[in-house]
């Protein structure tokens, strides 16, 4: 099939990889030339992992072509994929200036029958408003499908290519049926492609990360608890997974969700429901626990030096939302570092893939370090904020050496109290 993905970035470069990967030509189009001419280049905008390889050999295959030439992949394509962002706008609500705009622009450009699949997370009932703006501006056929995506940065070649499900909307079951083709291949292991009307495909997305949310948030106020009655939330989070009506997934504590995802879908399910005058109550309360829990690693750090941190220098591994991505929009690291800035300390930060974005963001406020040991040198203390994988068994020997004081705080519980004070350091982690 000869499709265009509109919007090159987490999502949209992900889907015409992994579509170009199965034999469809795909265009992925940005309004980004700098991003367009990177990817021309051979050269990856973001990290995600498995993806720099497959996007190099099927362009080198000439099935996956990079563009910023909006209207013309528009009319090489059978199937167009709208993968913009949806930022929070102002009120919590999603900002749809970027899906209503590239609609437009994909009506303009129409030369035929087209469908065009909303694949960026969007409200109930932007299909039908997609349907109109398309409506107004072409006399060609068309149908809108919403087609949501379900995958994680971090795994997201794994996840798009091998989905626990595919959703999508369509209220025409010509495009429902070229949409199913198109994901077969997908599915051979029996995952289940589901097809049902717009505003359900639309719901199903803010449904799945808002359920998510809820059980991170909801264990996070567990750990809290455990904190003030000296419970341990691993035995607690053991207990409580090893339900099967539960499961064990999501149930880790820690300095609360970040991303691109679910703290704005979170607030924009919460806010589209109060335009239909419905108070969707328990996810007022997810994101009111989220803004908290990104504090209490601060807390825990200003209960053991004092409420000032002048002179003090903090350590900090990890700063992308969650490991194996670089992206840090939302992470908790953000408001940890400006908190601890705020009380004078100094911060010495490492991350693995997401240095780059941080100097972005706190430019020449804080130092950063190249590896990840050279971030402990001198310093008074330790925090933990992402759990990547090669924070989880470090050469504890060395880190007492280079500190200062041998002093961690773990706001993702990668190490054992028990083995952390057997070796000396004060540790302090979330709920034990
Ligand atoms: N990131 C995730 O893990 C994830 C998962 C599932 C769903 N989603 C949803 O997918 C959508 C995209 O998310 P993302 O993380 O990929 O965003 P992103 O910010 O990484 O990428 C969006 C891209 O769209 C481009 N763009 C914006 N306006 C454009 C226009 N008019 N023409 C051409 N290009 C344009 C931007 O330049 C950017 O490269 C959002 O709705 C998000 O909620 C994201």
């Amino acid at each position: 099939m000869r499709i265009a993905v509109v919007g090159t970035g987490y999502v949209g470069l992900v889907v015409g990889a992994c579509l170009s990967e199965n034999g469809n030509d795909v265009v992925c189009v940005d309004k980004d030339l700098g991003k367009i001419e990177m990817l021309r280049a051979g050269r990856m905008p973001i990290y995600e992992p498995g993806l720099e390889e497959m996007v190099r050999r099927n362009h080198q295959e000439e099935r996956l072509a990079f563009t910023d030439d909006l209207p013309g992949a528009v009319r090489d394509s059978d199937i167009v994929f709208i993968a913009v962002g949806t930022p929070q706008g102002e009120d919590g609500s999603a900002d749809l200036r970027h899906v209503m705009g590239v609609a437009r622009e994909i009506a303009r450009a129409m030369n035929g029958y087209k469908v065009i699949v909303n694949k960026s997370t969007v409200p109930v009932g932007t299909a039908e408003k997609v349907r109109e703006i398309v409506r107004r501006e072409t006399t060609h056929p068309f149908s809108v499908v919403s087609n949501p995506e379900f995958l994680k940065q971090g795994a997201a070649v794994d996840d798009f290519m091998k989905p626990d499900r595919v959703v999508i909307g369509a209220e025409d079951p010509r495009a429902a049926e070229l949409m199913v083709k198109l994901h077969q291949p997908f599915t051979r292991t029996g995952a289940p492609i589901m097809v049902m009307d717009c505003p359900s495909a639309e719901l199903s997305k803010y449904a799945s990360n808002a359920i998510l949310a809820t059980k991170i948030s909801f264990m996070n106020e567990i750990a809290n608890v455990c904190d003030l009655f000296g419970a341990d939330v691993d035995r607690v989070r053991q207990a409580v997974g090893s339900d099967k009506r539960i499961g064990t997934s999501f149930l880790f504590p820690g300095v609360g969700y970040g991303g691109s995802c679910f703290p704005k879908d979170v607030k924009a399910l919460t806010r589209f429901s109060s335009d239909k005058k419905y108070e969707f109550k328990i996810l007022k309360a997810v994101d009111a626990v989220n803004e908290y829990q990104k504090r209490v690693l601060v807390s825990k750090i200003e209960a053991h030096f004092g409420k000032s941190l002048k002179g003090k220098t903090i350590a900090i591994w990890g700063l992308a939302f969650k490991p194996k991505t670089d992206d840090m929009r939302e992470a908790p690291a953000i408001p940890i570092i400006e908190a601890l800035l705020a009380k004078g300390a100094k911060v010495q930060a490492y991350d693995p893939e997401a240095m780059k974005v941080a100097k972005g963001i706190f430019g020449s406020k804080i130092t950063y370090s190249t590896k990840n040991y050279d971030a402990l040198k001198n310093a008074d203390a330790l925090a933990v904020v992402t759990e990547w994988q090669e924070f989880r068994e470090p050469d504890f020997a060395r880190i007492k050496k280079l500190m200062r004081t041998p002093v961690i705080f773990d706001g993702r519980n990668i190490y054992q109290p028990e083995q952390m004070k057997a070796l000396g350091f004060t540790y302090t982690s979330i709920g034990r």
